[in-house]
C-alpha cells in the first residue's frame, strides 16, 4: 500500500516532505475506497430443523464483513440460503408427516425470518429447490461430462446421513445400513453449486469467483478440497478466500440440531435485543477456538461493553446537566494544549488510525479484535472524562473552553467508534450517530478523516432514550 500512496503524494505535493504527512493526510489524498467488488457467501443451511445461534453466527460474520466493505465503498454481493436436498431432508420431512415441498417451505422460511429480524443485509437468499438452481446444476453436470470428468462406476462405503458424506471405516462408530442409491447427483455437488447460481450461472455469470466464502470448520473438507476441484474440472476459478470458523458449544459440546442442545436465537434477541446478541456473538466468538455459550456470559459482555462503556460515555457527554447547550462543540487546540496531558492528546490523535487497524480485523473475521480495540479506546475516553470532572467545569463560567474540549474529545471518540461499529451494532450505532447530529451521508469510513465539526458547534439530536438498558 505505502508505495502507491507515496508516489501519488510525491507527484501531487512536490514541496512537502513525506515524513511530515501523517496517515490522515494520506487518506485525504487517496480515498479509503477499495474498488474491487466483494462477493461474500455463507453456507446454505439444511432444513432438517430450524436455525440456532451457530447458524446465526456464521451469517453475522458474513453480514459484518459485507457491511464493512460497503462502508468502505465497495460493491458487495452477500448470499445465504437453504439446502433442501439429500436424504437427511427427506427423512426429516417424512418424520414431520408433511410433503417434502411443504416441509422445506416452512423451515426455509424460518431461516429467512430469523436473518431478517437479526438485521442481516443479504442480497440473495437461495433455495436449492429453485428452478434457477436446478438449471445451474444441470449445466454444471453437462460441463463436467463434456470435459471428460464423469464416468460410470460403483462405489461402496459407509454413508452418514447426518453428514451427507461417506465415512472411512475408522470414522464409523454407529452403523446405519449404507444407502445404495444410484445415479443421483451427490447432495454436496448440488449444494456447492448454489454459489454459482447466485452469481448468475449458467446464463450470465457476472461476479466470479467469490472473494470471501465463510464456513464453519465442519464443512471445510467440502469447501477446501471438493469445491475447488469441481470448479477447476469445469474450467472455473476457485474462490479467492475461504474463511473458516470454529463452533459454539453448549456445556462443552457442539451445538447441533442432531444433539438437541440448541440455543434459540429469536428468544435471545428478544431477551438481549438484536444488537445485544449481535455484539455478544461477534465479541466472544473467535474463529480459531470453540466458544462456550452461556447466558451469564452474554449478560456480562453486553453490560460491560455496550452499557457501561459505550452507552455510558454517550449518556455523560449529552446529558443536559453537563452539556447545557446540547451541542457537539468544535476543537479548541489551545485549550487542549493547556488542559490535556500528553497521553490524552495522543489518544485523540490516534483516533484517525483506527479505521486502518480495524479494517484488517473485519477482513479476516477477527472481528472480536476490532471490538476489543474500540472498547478499549472508549474506556480511555471515559477515564479522560472522569479525570477532567466536567460536572464541576459545567458550574464555572470561566471554564467553558476546557469543558468544550472534554466534550469534543469524548464525542469525537464516540463518532469514530460509532462509525466503525456500524457493521456489528447497526441499530445502536444509528441511534448514537443521530444523537451526535451526524447525518446518514456522513457515516462512511472516509468520513472519519473529515473534520465533522469545524468552526461552529453542531446541534445534538433530541432523542433522550438510552442506547441499551442494563441486562439483568
Ligand atoms: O452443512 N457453531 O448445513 P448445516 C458455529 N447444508 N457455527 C455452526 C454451528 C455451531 N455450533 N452449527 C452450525 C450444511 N454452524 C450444508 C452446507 S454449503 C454449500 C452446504 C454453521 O445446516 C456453520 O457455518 O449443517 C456450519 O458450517 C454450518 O452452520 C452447517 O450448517
Ligand atoms: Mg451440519
Amino acid at each position: 500500500m505505502s508505495t502507491t500512496l507515496v508516489n501519488i503524494l510525491v507527484r501531487r505535493r512536490p514541496g512537502k516532505s513525506l515524513t511530515r504527512l501523517c496517515l490522515p493526510c494520506f487518506r485525504k489524498l487517496v480515498s479509503y475506497k477499495h474498488t474491487t467488488p466483494c462477493f461474500v457467501t455463507t453456507p446454505i443451511f439444511y432444513v432438517n430443523a430450524g436455525p440456532h445461534i451457530g447458524h446465526l453466527y456464521t451469517v453475522l460474520l458474513a453480514d459484518a464483513h459485507a457491511r464493512w466493505n460497503r462502508l468502505s465503498g465497495r460493491n458487495v454481493l452477500l448470499s445465504t440460503g437453504t439446502d433442501e436436498h439429500g436424504l437427511k431432508i427427506q427423512q426429516a420431512a417424512s418424520r414431520s408427516e408433511r410433503s417434502p415441498p411443504d416441509y422445506c417451505d416452512e423451515v426455509s422460511q424460518q431461516f429467512k425470518v430469523l436473518f431478517q429480524s437479526a438485521n442481516i443485509q443479504y442480497d440473495d437468499f437461495i433455495r436449492t429447490t429453485q428452478d434457477r438452481h436446478r438449471r445451474a446444476v444441470q449445466r454444471f453436470w453437462e460441463q463436467l461430462e463434456s470435459n471428460g470428468h464423469i464416468y460410470r462406476g460403483s462405489y461402496e462405503g459407509w454413508y452418514s446421513v447426518s453428514d451427507e458424506a461417506f465415512l472411512t471405516s475408522e470414522e464409523v462408530k454407529d452403523l446405519t445400513t449404507p444407502d445404495g442409491s444410484t445415479a443421483k447427483i451427490y447432495v454436496w455437488l448440488d449444494a456447492l453449486i448454489n454459489y454459482l447460481t447466485v452469481a448468475g450461472y449458467p446464463d450470465n455469470l457476472t461476479t466470479w469467483p467469490p472473494t470471501s466464502q465463510i464456513i464453519g470448520k465442519d464443512i471445510l473438507k467440502f469447501h477446501a478440497v471438493y469445491w475447488p476441484a469441481f470448479l477447476m474440472a469445469s474450467d472455473l476459478s476457485p474462490p479467492t478466500r475461504l474463511l473458516c470458523h470454529s463452533h459454539w458449544l453448549v456445556d462443552g459440546r457442539k451445538m447441533s440440531k442432531s444433539l438437541g442442545n440448541v440455543v434459540d436465537p429469536s428468544d435471545r434477541m428478544e431477551r438481549y435485543s438484536v444488537d445485544g446478541l449481535r455484539y455478544f456473538l461477534l465479541k466472544e466468538g473467535t474463529p480459531h477456538s470453540d466458544g462456550n455459550y452461556t447466558d451469564r456470559k452474554v449478560t456480562e459482555t453486553i453490560n460491560s461493553g455496550l452499557v457501561n462503556t459505550l452507552g455510558n460515555l454517550l449518556h455523560r457527554c449529552t446529558s443536559t446537566s453537563i452539556n447545557h447547550a446540547q451541542v457537539f462543540p468544535p476543537l479548541d487546540p489551545q485549550a487542549m494544549d493547556t488542559h490535556f496531558s500528553a497521553e490524552e492528546i495522543h489518544m485523540y490523535s490516534t483516533l484517525k488510525t483506527l479505521p486502518d487497524s480495524v479494517d484488517e480485523h473485519y477482513q479476516t473475521l477477527t472481528i472480536y479484535k476490532a471490538l476489543d480495540q474500540l472498547i478499549s479506546v472508549l474506556h480511555q475516553a471515559n477515564a479522560m472524562f472522569d479525570h477532567h470532572k466536567p460536572w464541576q467545569l459545567a458550574k464555572q463560567m470561566d471554564q467553558s473552553e476546557h469543558l468544550n474540549t472534554v466534550l469534543h474529545v469524548a464525542m469525537e471518540t464516540l463518532r469514530t467508534c460509532g462509525i466503525l461499529m456500524q457493521p456489528v451494532i447497526p441499530n445502536m450505532a444509528d441511534q448514537l450517530l443521530t444523537k451526535l447530529g451526524i447525518g446518514t451521508d456522513r457515516r462512511t469510513i472516509d468520513s472519519i478523516y473529515e473534520d465533522f465539526v469545524k468552526d461552529k458547534a453542531v446541534k445534538l439530536g433530541t432523542d433522550t432514550s438510552v442506547l441499551l438498558k442494563r441486562v439483568k
